[in-house]
């Protein structure tokens, strides 16, 4: 990279245009531990808060207006309040936002889901995808009655403690205090993309089941290589350990059935979220009927009986505000076209920083992608940690002062609402931030 990055940097650009922002940031702070109600949405000097969002924008309370990369989490496949679901949900609130009995949707939803993602036979719906990474961890525990269970290095699968675990480097330091020493160590750390290192793992240490996300998401969108899932599938099936693809990203994403129909690989235990809550709260863990059935208080009695359960499982209006999304996904359309126009876009911002000489890799699949300042090949989360941070981060702000919003160090995001125009953004302001390393 030339001289002269970090030169004309625009956090003052920022701070002018937010002055209502850094009101409520101060006064959040008073009450919501670091000021905001998930650590990772925080970012330097302070985030701006927002006031509206629709489509591909969202408006903060001094009325600037920003693209959308980060959609919610990625949730947001259809942009923000697309006209179906709103619709369809304003009906579902005249009558009832909460039954705590059976209701028809429940079943339409997971009747869709069986319908649209290859392994599914059974479901059950859960609040968050941290939530249904915990039962679908309890679940494989059960059935194949062994303690042990394995992630990989970079994955990231929510807060449970099981799974909380070698998240960032260093991968040997607990990800939060108040992690016990058994949730330690019964979870064993995999090497993404290395079949030999995982083999050896798992042969030594005989865990209940593996997880792992198909597209390293917060670990920096770094892709499943070819035959790596085909490779663990079988490693898998020959040591009679449980296969779990956590789809909370990539599902209804890469294609209607998720990552596991793009990849062509089967898991036997599938987590969903984000995409199937059609912009409410949700989580999901499916799987054959012979693995779900432990689920089933009827079938199987204590200790055979994996229990799972919740207040707002199964709601009405994220059933149907799922469901409504679902549809609109199913035909392969919107995930073809957005598929393609991601893999366009990764191409154009490769060429714009290589363009410059700039040390860039941008990383990703379909709709999802990242941009790393290095120059290594990436392939594992490993490689994430070790390019610029300091150089991503300036050029994310950059782009949040100019009207570009994506999390700092975190993915973008396509939806179905983003416009050219949107993406022409997205381009002119990465020349702009580009072009200023010829003027060191
Ligand atoms: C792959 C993956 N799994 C699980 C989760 C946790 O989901 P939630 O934030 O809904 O608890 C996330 C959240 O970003 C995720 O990306």
């Amino acid at each position: 990279m030339r001289k002269g990055a970090g030169r004309d940097f625009h956090m003052d650009d920022y701070a002018s245009k937010t002055p209502t922002s850094k009101v409520l940031y101060n006064r959040a702070k008073r009450v919501l531990p670091a000021g905001v109600s998930y650590g990772v949405r925080y970012f330097e000097p302070y985030p701006f808060f927002t006031a509206k969002a629709k489509g591909s924008k969202l408006w903060d309370v001094d009325g600037n207006e920003y693209v959308d990369f980060w959609l919610g989490h990625t949730a947001l496949i259809l942009g923000h309040s697309p006209r179906e679901v709103v619709k369809a949900v304003e009906k579902q609130l005249e009558n009832g936002t909460l039954y705590g009995t059976s209701h028809e949707f429940e079943i339409a939803l997971a009747e869709q889901v069986v319908k649209m993602v290859p392994s599914a036979e059974m479901i059950r719906f859960t609040n968050s995808g941290t939530e249904a990474n915990m039962y679908a961890t309890r679940l494989a525990r059960a059935f194949a009655g062994r303690d042990k269970i394995a992630k990989f290095e970079g994955g990231w699968h929510g807060g449970y403690d099981a799974l909380h675990i070698g998240v960032k480097q260093p991968f040997g330091l607990p990800e939060s205090a108040g992690l016990t020493h058994g949730a330690l160590q019964d979870t064993i750390l995999l090497p993404f993309n290395d079949l030999e290192g995982v083999e050896k793992k798992l042969k030594s240490e005989n865990p209940a089941s593996v997880v792992i996300e198909p597209v390293l998401g917060a670990g920096g969108v770094v892709p499943a290589e070819k035959g790596f899932l085909e490779g663990l599938r079988e490693l898998c099936d020959r040591n009679d350990i449980l296969l779990i693809f956590d789809e909370v990203i990539t599902g209804f994403r890469l294609a209607p059935g998720g990552g596991q129909e793009y990849f062509g690989v089967k898991p036997d235990i599938t987590v969903l979220g984000k995409i199937l809550g059609g912009g409410f709260p949700i989580g999901a863990f499916c799987g054959s009927k012979k693995i779900m059935e432990r689920v089933d208080a009827i079938a199987f009695k204590r200790p055979q009986y994996a229990f799972h359960g919740g207040t707002f499982s199964g709601n009405p209006i994220t059933m149907v505000a799922g469901l409504t999304t679902l549809k609109m996904l199913e035909d392969g359309r919107v995930t073809r076209r957005l598929n393609r126009l991601g893999e366009k876009i990764q191409e154009r911002l490769q060429q714009i920083f290589d363009k410059r000489d700039v040390d860039v890799q941008v990383t990703g699949v379909g709709s999802l992608f990242n941009v790393h300042f290095t120059k290594e090949k990436i392939r594992d989360a490993l490689a994430v940690f070790r390019a610029d941070k300091k150089k991503q981060f300036e050029f994310n702000s950059r782009m949040i002062a100019k009207g570009i919003f994506f999390l700092p160090t975190h993915c973008l995001a396509l939806s179905r609402a983003h416009s050219k125009e949107d993406i022409d953004k997205l381009f002119r302001e990465t020349e702009a931030y580009v072009n200023r390393f010829d003027r060191a």
